[in-house]
């Protein structure tokens, strides 16, 4: 078994130690986002200090934790924090938890993210349902011996993210009257936001939103089978494009202005699946 393999068994065994709650949908929940965890009925929730080998997060704003519950009757594993690879960490271990969520049983991935706005028409604290993504500054997860037992060698990235379920999240946004955008979500390695010209770059190639996460994410779930759907926070426009510098500390105050709201669309689109 090779080394990368052998980690993700070991670490889904630890967790199996601690329960078998067998979830259908996995989330992730971005910068600022984890309060969304608050409306599950929770079942246990497990640090992922106590996951031998497995990274923790690092970055203020990300707790760090799995936790399992409901919401209305669908079983429900959350991610409060994920692992970025600015971090240090390995793409392989970056998108060990996605794996993990698989092997317990979940059909279903929610991305959620923090996005700096690239379109012209996005304004501070939309939402943009993720219909496709640019990975191609970060390393791909896959790279290194296949896992065969997860996936194919060469996975088809036609339609990352369904389309079912990301109209379904637009009908009930409009239900609900929150309003919003669709788009291209581009990762970059991070850690520092992008300069003004990286930015006129990312829009000529297409991108709607610029961030830090979710691509590679999203790279995982489809070579192990997720069904995927990406709601990105637009919590500044990208760089350049207002004149003023970027700062974490903006990211989490919109987060934190507009959390109800999509704590509330993730929610009922939640309790549909
Ligand atoms: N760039 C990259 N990542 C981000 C941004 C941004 O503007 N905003 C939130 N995460």
């Amino acid at each position: 078994m090779n080394p990368i393999e052998k980690k993700l068994f070991d670490c889904y065994e630890c967790i199996r130690k601690k329960t078998d709650f067998s979830p259908r949908v996995a989330m992730i929940l971005g910068s600022g986002l984890g309060s969304f965890a608050d409306s599950l009925r929770v079942e246990c929730a497990i640090d992922y200090a106590e996951i031998k080998g497995f990274p923790r997060s690092t970055v203020s704003g990300h707790k760090g934790r799995f936790v399992f519950g409901y919401l209305g009757n669908v079983p429900v594993v959350i991610m409060q924090g994920r692992v970025h690879y600015y971090e240090g960490y390995e793409m392989s271990d970056v998108v060990l938890p996605v794996r993990i969520m698989r092997l317990m049983g979940a059909e279903i991935l929610v991305l959620t993210n923090a996005a700096g706005g690239i379109n012209t028409g996005f304004s501070i604290g939309e939402f943009m349902i993720i219909r496709d993504q640019i990975s191609s500054f970060v390393p791909s997860p896959l790279i290194g011996a296949n896992i065969d037992s997860l996936g194919t060698r060469f996975p088809d990235m036609t339609r990352v993210y369904d389309r079912e379920l990301s109209n379904k999240i637009a009908d009930i946004a409009a239900s609900e009257g929150i309003k919003i955008q669709n788009g291209v979500y581009l990762q970059t390695t991070g850690p520092q936001y992008e300069t003004p010209a990286e930015i006129r770059a990312y829009r000529e190639l297409g991108a709607d939103a610029v961030g830090m996460s979710t691509a590679c994410e999203a790279i995982a779930a489809r070579h192990c089978g997720f069904r995927i759907c990406g709601i990105s926070c637009i919590t500044n426009l990208a760089a350049g494009m207002s004149g003023d510098p970027l700062s974490h500390e903006e990211v989490k105050e919109t987060t934190d202005r507009v959390g109800r709201d999509f704590s509330n669309l993730l929610g009922k689109f939640v309790a549909t699946l």
